[in-house]
């Protein structure tokens, strides 16, 4: 559905794209994620024609985006990064008029629109005028405009961004749904959401692509610490000393104590499961156990492991 070659975008004396090559197949929901001013936005504007590049080539469903860029544009739906909208236009009638831009004339203009408002869940604001609108219904609002001509390709540029966690969720949710039917290439900060909807993830630094891969590889990539949390009934001291005597344990802290609750974390030697021993252990002591559980790695661990901040 997209592929790109050695693309690189330089604007004067700052190279915001280095080179970069990937592809994104027909069905997939693709995380594009970065620290500010990886490249994303740049990238994705060049995807939808509105950017040219330096060097390289970019295409969208077959269709190079600088000699074919009227084919390009029929095929995507792009959601830029702060939504353009006309603030003193109703939402019903501004939805219409961009079916309308996008080739869509008459009753096909109409039901369109009408989906579209549907889908994005914005019917009871369909008369309201733009501007009056609160964040959460305008990034809906440019959602419903990117699919509003049902384009193979959604392209969407931090379509959270701004949103309160209800709306954040809802925005999810849709997106899912979107996937269903739609190949998807979406720029966000948070992490959480990728993790839940994209199949898979690229990793974009100073420029460069850093990663490519699903969100469950790249987390399995890192050598998760091992740390392990235990929280029992018992005098601590008494604790650490008989954990630490443990062949497989390196050390033993006491974190903190709480109604005769000690809570230790217990870093193993190399990278050993030591949780089946802990369990062991507490019991022959009688130790009463409230918590036992082991450090996981998220794609948050990963994004940062791979950018280096
Ligand atoms: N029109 C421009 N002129 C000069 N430099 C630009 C221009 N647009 C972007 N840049 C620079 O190019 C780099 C990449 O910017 P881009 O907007 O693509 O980053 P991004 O990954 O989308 O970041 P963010 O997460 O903050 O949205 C940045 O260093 C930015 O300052
Ligand atoms: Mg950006």
């Amino acid at each position: 559905m997209i592929s790109v070659r050695n693309l690189t975008k330089r604007y004067a004396g700052h190279t915001a794209v280095d080179d970069i090559s990937f592809e994104v197949d027909r069905g997939e929901i693709v995380g594009f994620l970065g620290p500010n001013g990886a490249g994303k936005s740049t990238t994705m504007r060049i995807l939808t024609c509105f950017l040219s590049a330096t060097r390289g080539t970019a295409s969208v469903g077959g269709f190079d985006v600088f000699k074919d860029s009227i084919e390009v544009r029929k095929r995507i739906g792009y959601m830029p990064e702060n939504v353009p909208l006309y603030d003193d236009m109703r939402v019903k009638e501004y939805l219409h008029f961009r079916a309308q831009l996008k080739g869509l004339r008459g009753r096909s203009a109409r039901h369109a629109t009408g989906e579209a408002m549907d889908t994005c869940s914005l019917q009871e604001v369909r008369r309201k005028m733009i501007g009056t609108l609160s964040k959460g219904y305008r990034q809906r609002v440019g959602l419903a405009d990117a699919l509003v001509n049902k384009p193979d390709l959604l392209i969407l540029d931090e379509p959270t961004n701004g949103l309160d966690p209800n709306q954040i969720r809802q925005v999810r949710e849709l997106i899912k749904r979107l996937g269903e039917r739609h190949t998807i290439l979406i720029s966000t900060h948070i992490l959480s959401e990728v993790e839940m909807t994209a199949t898979r993830v690229i990793i974009i630094d100073k420029g460069q692509i850093k990663a490519s891969d699903t969100p469950q590889n790249l987390i399995r990539r890192l050598h998760s610490s091992g740390t392990v949390h235990l929280e029992v009934k018992a005098a601590p001291g008494q604790v650490i000393e008989k954990i630490e005597s443990l062949a497989d344990v390196k050390t033993a802290i006491h974190i903190s104590s709480a109604q005769d609750w000690a809570s230790i974390d217990i870093h193993p030697c190399s990278n050993v499961d030591i949780r089946e021993q802990l369990f062991a252990l507490s019991r022959e002591q009688n130790w009463p156990l409230r918590e036992l559980y082991r450090d996981t790695a998220s794609l948050e661990d990963a994004f940062v492991n791979i950018t280096g901040s």
